[in-house]
């Protein structure tokens, strides 16, 4: 194994550095803030990716050039309105969301930021609206109830074309994905996600580690061949 260049850090360091980073490359507006604050009194969970990883997946969209993104796993809309302001015009989201509570706050949110008019959103388990919606997407990221992943994985190919991108959210959990004995069921659904990705020929993947104001997680990255 490879000696660590850095020691390693405290979650608090971690979080000071993502500040740092947000204010000064990935700075939230109102329409952000706003997002956050009103997910925190609705009570949603605080699953949110950071600023600095909402930018990351809007620089990936135009590095790609993607118009047509596919979210699974909508929360509060944080996500879906980073990558919405990305789209070039004319560009759309799908983005499809289980829980109806979770729902009406991401309409409002989506709404409030000025986006709603880029953004398909979907109320329902994702497993029943998938074969409703029409490929190719561009850009797909997949960031839902982590047992479910080997299925989305398999609905993202089906709604892909070649050169399509597909992301991962927390796959790292902690370290956890590293133990082939953990009976977490999202553990054992990151696990037997990332083993499909690899398996597949027409995958080629990669997945990052990441520490910051969530902890120690990361995602996974994969283009269609
Ligand atoms: C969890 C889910 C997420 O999508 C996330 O970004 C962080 C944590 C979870 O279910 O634990
Ligand atoms: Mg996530």
């Amino acid at each position: 194994m490879r000696v660590p260049d850095y020691p390693l850090a405290d979650a608090d360091k971690w979080g000071r550095v993502d500040g740092y980073f947000a204010d000064l490359l990935a700075p939230e507006d109102a329409a952000l803030k706003a997002a956050l604050a009103a997910n925190a009194y609705a009570g949603l969970p605080a699953h949110d990716v950071s600023a600095a990883q909402g930018k990351m997946l809007a620089l990936f969209i135009r590095m790609t050039g993607a118009r047509r993104v596919l979210e699974i796993g909508t929360l509060g809309g944080y996500s879906t309105i980073w990558m919405a302001r990305a789209l070039p015009e004319g560009g759309r989201i799908d983005t499809i969301e289980f829980s109806p509570l979770h729902a009406d706050v991401a309409r409002a949110n989506l709404a409030a930021a000025g986006v709603a008019d880029r953004v398909a959103l979907h109320q329902g388990a994702a497993l029943d609206v998938l074969p409703g919606l029409e490929g190719p997407f561009d850009l797909i990221f997949i960031d839902a109830d982590k047992p479910n992943n080997p299925n989305y994985l398999a609905w993202a190919l089906k709604l892909s074309r070649p050169g399509t991108t597909i992301i991962g959210d927390n796959v790292v959990r902690g370290g956890a994905v590293a133990d082939p004995d953990s009976q977490d069921p999202n553990v054992v659904g990151v696990r037997a996600f990332l083993d499909a990705i690899a398996q597949d020929p027409r995958l080629d993947a990669t997945a990052i580690q990441t520490v910051g104001e969530k902890g120690w997680d990361g995602f996974s990255l994969a283009v269609v061949r």
